[in-house]
Order: C-alpha cells, then sequence, then structure tokens
C-alpha cells in the first residue's frame, strides 16, 4: 500500500498554479524527505495531504492518501500525524500543555468541554510526554514555552493516535543545536520503531540517516526521486538552489557549503 499516490494534479492557491499534472508516490515504510527551496510547493503537497487543499477535478487526477481518495478528515488527520508550523501558530492563546498534546485525541486545537478522555488516553498522553521529555511541562502555558518545547508538544499531540506515518514540516526550524540534535534523535528512533515519516524541509542537515528516500521539489516539479545517495550531490543541489553547492556526507548526516 501507497502512503501517498498523487497522479496528474493540478492545484491551485488562490491565484496561484503551484502544481500541474504533479505526480507523486511514496510507498508505506519508505520514509522519504521532500527537499526544496522557498516556494516550491512543500507546505502546498502538505495541504494536499490532509485535505487542506484538494485538486482541480480532471480525469485521471487524483490524490490518494493510504489508499483512499475520500476521507473524513478528522479520521485522516489522526491516522497521518502531522506536525506543521501553521498548527504551532494556531496555538499562540492560553492552553496549558496537557491540552496540547490531549488536543490530538481530537485533532482540534485546545480542548472542549464535551470531550472526554478516559484513564487509557490519560496515562498514554502520560506517557508519551515523558518519553519526549516534557511531562514536567504539563500545566505550563504553551505560549510561553521555548519553540523547542513547543515542536515536542506538537509531536506528542500527534503520537497519541500511534500514527503509522507521521509528517513534519520544517521540524528544526528555529530550534538551537541542543534542540535539534534531540529532535532528529526523536525522530530517528520512530523509524526504527516501524513508522513512515515523511519529513518536508529545506535543509539538507534535517535529513536523518534512516531517511533513505529523497524527492527534489522546485516550483511544483519533481526534478529527481529516489535513492538519497543517487538524488543528493553537488550536481543536483546546486540547480534545485540556484547557487553553486558543496555537499559533505558524514555519518549519514548531510552538510551543504558554498562551492
Ligand atoms: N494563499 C496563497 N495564495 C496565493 N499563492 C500562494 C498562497 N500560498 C502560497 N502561495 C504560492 O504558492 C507557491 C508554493 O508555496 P508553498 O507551498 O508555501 O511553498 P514552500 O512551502 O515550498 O515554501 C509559492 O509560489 C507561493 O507564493
Ligand atoms: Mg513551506
Amino acid at each position: 500500500m501507497k502512503v501517498i499516490e498523487i497522479n496528474n494534479a493540478t492545484v491551485y492557491r488562490g491565484d496561484t498554479r503551484v502544481f500541474e499534472g504533479f505526480s507523486l508516490a511514496i510507498e508505506r515504510g519508505q520514509s522519504t524527505t521532500i527537499l526544496g527551496p522557498n516556494g516550491a510547493g512543500k507546505t502546498t503537497l502538505l495541504k494536499l495531504l490532509s485535505c487542506e487543499l484538494y485538486p482541480v477535478v480532471a480525469k485521471g487526477s487524483y490524490v490518494r492518501v493510504l489508499g483512499r481518495e475520500r476521507w473524513d478528515v478528522w479520521e485522516l488527520r489522526n491516522r497521518l500525524g502531522i506536525v506543521s508550523n501553521d498548527l504551532q501558530n494556531d496555538y499562540l492563546g492560553y492552553v496549558p500543555g496537557r491540552d496540547v498534546i490531549l488536543s490530538g485525541y481530537y485533532s482540534s486545537i485546545g480542548t472542549y468541554r464535551h470531550q472526554t478522555f478516559d484513564p487509557v488516553q490519560l496515562e498514554r498522553a502520560h506517557r508519551i510526554s515523558r518519553d519526549l521529555g516534557i511531562d514536567e511541562l504539563l500545566e505550563k502555558n504553551f505560549a510561553s514555552m521555548s519553540t523547542g518545547q513547543q515542536r515536542r508538544f506538537l509531536l506528542a499531540r500527534a503520537l497519541v493516535n500511534d500514527p503509522e506515518n507521521l509528517i513534519l514540516d520544517e521540524p528544526t526550524s528555529g530550534l538551537d543545536l541542543k534542540a535539534t540534535f534531540q529532535y532528529l534523535e526523536t525522530v530517528r528512533q520512530l523509524i526504527r520503531d516501524g513508522h513512515t515519516v515523511i519529513l518536508v524541509t529545506h535543509h539538507v542537515h534535517e535529513i536523518p540517516p534512516e531517511v533513505r528516500h529523497v524527492v527534489l521539489l522546485d516550483q511544483g516539479k519533481v526534478i529527481a526521486a529516489g535513492a538519497k545517495g543517487e538524488v543528493l550531490n553537488d550536481d543536483t543541489l546546486s540547480r534545485l538552489f540556484d547557487t553553486p553547492i558543496h555537499l559533505v556526507d558524514v555519518n549519514g548526516y548531510y552538510q551543504v557549503l558554498p562551492a
């Protein structure tokens, strides 16, 4: 089964045509990084997957997520485990960390009185907060946490549903080095535990060694896709980012330098 299967999709944001005849497939178990510069269409692609946007209706054009075109969007969001910066901005009001995590059970922003949580759900939320090292911040207001702490709470929010697939949009942007390394280590562990991670970014240093598949996205087009070692090199990255780049590979991690 494929996590994502997009065929011949045309997608607009307002008047901008971001994708035209766009196709992309990602297999289950195939953790993938989608790499591209600003404006490439990465966030638009995520919105397509979470049913925030739909392609123009046309024959032979479809977006299938987990094998289906039609979804109850709340069910889909539970099954996908999406952590995005949009989500981070949605939580700026007064919400304690605990409620950010619990809201994952309903894919809601914050929790509401009519929502109930059984002891199993509460215990699971607590265990995940311990695993991610944020259990001492459960009463703290989300808006007054550091960016790194907020990111961990949003990851915990996605993990309460034990999603097989996790979709991360620029997960370490805004984090200091320690928080970046901690977050990357957590993502590595999630992949080792059997999660399929789809990571969307413009930073090669965010690619965990366990992610072996890369898609290069530029101006709404896939310019290369395949095994990491074949897709990532000085030539492809220089073309992608439109500047001379030298790629350095150390112990499975990548860094770039100006060539
Ligand atoms: N709400 C919008 N209205 C019109 N155009 C948009 C909107 N959001 C994004 N775009 C355009 O869509 C293109 C892709 O944007 P986006 O998916 O955000 O790229 P990325 O996440 O790779 O930086 C860009 O050209 C951007 O200017
Ligand atoms: Mg983006």
